[in-house]
C-alpha cells in the first residue's frame, strides 16, 4: 500500500496540549426518573476517529460512558411507565401550551451547550466543524419549527365538527413510551428527530444514544432533568443486548423509533413479545443512484455528485452511492468528477476548507479497501490517483469506473467515501437498478429534456419516495416528508408527520341534544378538560 499524502495526517497529529476540550472526558452521570445519578460499575471507552500524542503514544482515547446492565436499563423503561402512568401522568395529561413551555425552555438550555457538544461532534464521528455547528442549529430550528407545526395542528383541531347530529373534537392523544434510537452519523439531530415530536405529543422517552456519539448528549442532561417533569425523559447507555433486549421483552415499549440498519431493525421488532402492539418508525437503508443523461450540464452535475456522494465522507443515508452515467458522456464526466475529486481538502474536523475526514466505524477502512479489491479483481479501475489510499482510519475518496452488477459495491451500501460509477447506454439499466434494489429512499436524475425526464420521474416516483431533478439526494427541508420504499423506511418523518406518527386520532363525541350542549358549553367554559378545549394557541 503506497503512503502518498499521509504525511499531512502526520504532521497533524495533536498532542494533548493542543486538543481545546478537556479530555478524557468520562461521563459518569445518567438521567433516569429524573435524577442525574452516578454510575459506579462498568464503564465503556469512547475511541475517537482522531489519534493524538499522549505520554509519546498514540492515541484516540478520549473518555468513557456507563456500561449499564439490564436492572438499570429497566429502572430507566419503569420510570417513564411510571411518568406515562398509562396516560394518566402529568406530562400526557398536560396542555400542550404547558409542553410547548418545557419545550422552550429546554431549548433555551440546550443552546448554552452548543460549543461543548460541536466539539464533542467533531471529536466523537469526526465530522468537519461546520457541519458539526449545521447539525446543532438545524436541530434547533427542527425543535422550533416543531412547536410552530404542533400549534398548527393544535389551532386546526381546536374547534368543533358536528355531522349527523353528533358533535365530536376530533384532536390526537399520545401512544404512550416510545423507545428512540439515533443514528452515528446524525447522532444529535436524527435522535432528537423523534425524540422531539416524541416528547412535544405527550409520550413519555427512554433513548439510547447511538453507538458512536455519546459523549456529546452528555452536556444535556441537566437541560431534560430541568425543561421536563421526572420520568420523561430517560436515557440508557451501554450494549444493546444488556440494555435494549430486555426494554422491549418487557412489551411496555409502545413506539420504537429506530434508526439504522435493517439487521438491528428486524431484531428489535422481534424482541416485542407482542410485535404487532409496538408501532415502528423505522429509517433504514438506502443506496441512491444518480441518474446522468447525455444532456446533464456536465458541471453542475459534478458539483452536485460531489457533495451528494461525499459529504461526511459518504456516511448519509440520502448519498448517491451510485452514478449512472451515458457512454456519450462518461468519459468527460470521469475526467471532471476524478480532478474535483482530487482538490478535496482531507484532514481534520476543524481544520478550514476540510471536506474529508477520520471515519469512526470500528475496521471501517478495511471494509472499504475490501470493496475496491473485489471490483479490482473483477475489472473496474480506481479512477483517481489518491483513490483506494488509506492512514489508520482516513479513506481518501476513490472513484471506481467500469462498476458492473458482479461487483459488491453494486448492490452493498457503503455508506463511505467511494463513488462508483456504472457506464451505461439504454435508460433501461438504471432503471432496472433501481426496480430490482432492496432499497427505494431516493434518486436524482442530471438532465435538461424535458421529455425523457418526465417519462424518468413518472416511472421513479412509484419506485422511491423522493426524485430529485438535478440535484443530489437529502433529507432536507425537515418540512418536506422523509420516507423510503423497500428496505428503505417504515413511516414518514418531517416536521409535520413527526407529530402524527407520535400520536393517535382521539375523538369524544356527545349526541346534539340539548342537555348534552350545555353540559359541552359547561366544560369548555369552567375549562375543567385538558383534551376538550376550544382555545386557539398563537
Ligand atoms: O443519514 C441520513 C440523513 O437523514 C440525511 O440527511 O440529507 O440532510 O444529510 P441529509
Amino acid at each position: 500500500m503506497e503512503t502518498i499524502k499521509l504525511d499531512i495526517f502526520q504532521s497533524n497529529i495533536l498532542n494533548t496540549n493542543e486538543i481545546h476540550f478537556p479530555f478524557p472526558f468520562d461521563q459518569v452521570e445518567y438521567l433516569i426518573d429524573g435524577e442525574i445519578r452516578i454510575w459506579n460499575g462498568a464503564m465503556n471507552q469512547v475511541n475517537s476517529p482522531i489519534f493524538f500524542q499522549k505520554e509519546g503514544e498514540l492515541s484516540n482515547l478520549i473518555g468513557s460512558y456507563p456500561l449499564m446492565d439490564s436492572e438499570t436499563a429497566l429502572l430507566a423503561l419503569n420510570s417513564a411507565v411510571d411518568a406515562y402512568q398509562n396516560g394518566t401522568g402529568e406530562w400526557p395529561k398536560m396542555s400542550i401550551e404547558k409542553r410547548i413551555n418545557c419545550m422552550l425552555e429546554f431549548v433555551r438550555l440546550m443552546k448554552l451547550e452548543r460549543t461543548k457538544i460541536v466539539h464533542l461532534l467533531m471529536w466523537e464521528i469526526g465530522k468537519t466543524q461546520k457541519d458539526s455547528e449545521k447539525e446543532f442549529d438545524r436541530t434547533i430550528d427542527y425543535i422550533l419549527d416543531t412547536i410552530q407545526a404542533l400549534k398548527e395542528l393544535d389551532r386546526n383541531s381546536s374547534r368543533l365538527t358536528i355531522e349527523q347530529g353528533i358533535i365530536a373534537q376530533i384532536k390526537r392523544a399520545p401512544l404512550g413510551v416510545v423507545l428512540c434510537m439515533g443514528p452515528y452519523n446524525y447522532p444529535l439531530n436524527e435522535t432528537f428527530t423523534t425524540l422531539i415530536p416524541a416528547l412535544i405529543m405527550g409520550n413519555t422517552v427512554v433513548f439510547k444514544p447511538p453507538k458512536l456519539g455519546v459523549l456529546l448528549h452528555s452536556p444535556l442532561l441537566k437541560a431534560f432533568q430541568q425543561a421536563f417533569p421526572k420520568g420523561v425523559v430517560n436515557i440508557v447507555y451501554g450494549e444493546g443486548q444488556k440494555v435494549i433486549t430486555p426494554i422491549l421483552e418487557s412489551g411496555k415499549i409502545n413506539v420504537l423509533a429506530f434508526i439504522g440498519s435493517c439487521r438491528v431493525a428486524d431484531i428489535l421488532k422481534k424482541q416485542h413479545p407482542k410485535p404487532h402492539l409496538m408501532k415502528a418508525v423505522l429509517g433504514l437503508e438506502a443506496k441512491n443512484p444518480a441518474i446522468i443523461l447525455p444532456d446533464a450540464n456536465l458541471e453542475e452535475t459534478v458539483k452536485e455528485c460531489i457533495t451528494g456522494a461525499l459529504s461526511f465522507n459518504g456516511q448519509r443515508c440520502t448519498a448517491l452511492k451510485i452514478l449512472f452515467v451515458h457512454d456519450s458522456i462518461h468519459d468527460i464526466f470521469v475526467e471532471k468528477l476524478v480532478s474535483e475529486v482530487e482538490k478535496l481538502k482531507v484532514g481534520l474536523p476543524w481544520e478550514p476548507g476540510i471536506s474529508i475526514t477520520p471515519l469512526p466505524e470500528h475496521k471501517k477502512t478495511e471494509y472499504l479497501t475490501g470493496l475496491v479489491e473485489d471490483v479490482l479483481n473483477k475489472g473496474a479501475k480506481v479512477a483517481n490517483p489518491s483513490g483506494n489510499q488509506y492512514y489508520k482510519t482516513v479513506f481518501f475518496p476513490t472513484v471506481l469506473t467500469d462498476v458492473s452488477d458482479k461487483m459488491r459495491i453494486f448492490h452493498e451500501e457503503q455508506f463511505g467515501p467511494i463513488v462508483p460509477i456504472v457506464k451505461y447506454s439504454s435508460i433501461e439499466e438504471p432503471l432496472n437498478y433501481v426496480i430490482n434494489s432492496n432499497y427505494g429512499q431516493q434518486a436524482s436524475i442530471f438532465g435538461k429534456d424535458s421529455q425523457q425526464i418526465s417519462e424518468l420521474v413518472d416511472t421513479l416516483v412509484n419506485q422511491v419516495c423522493r426524485v430529485n431533478i438535478n440535484s443530489q439526494c437529502q433529507r432536507g427541508p425537515d418540512t418536506f416528508p422523509f420516507t423510503g420504499r423497500k428496505d428503505s423506511a417504515e413511516g414518514t418523518l418531517s416536521v409535520s408527520d413527526a407529530l402524527r406518527v407520535f400520536s393517535i386520532r382521539t375523538l369524544v363525541a356527545l349526541k346534539e341534544t340539548e342537555e348534552n350542549k350545555e353540559l359541552f358549553r359547561k366544560i369548555l367554559l369552567e375549562r375543567s378538560s385538558g383534551f376538550l378545549s376550544t382555545d386557539y394557541l398563537i
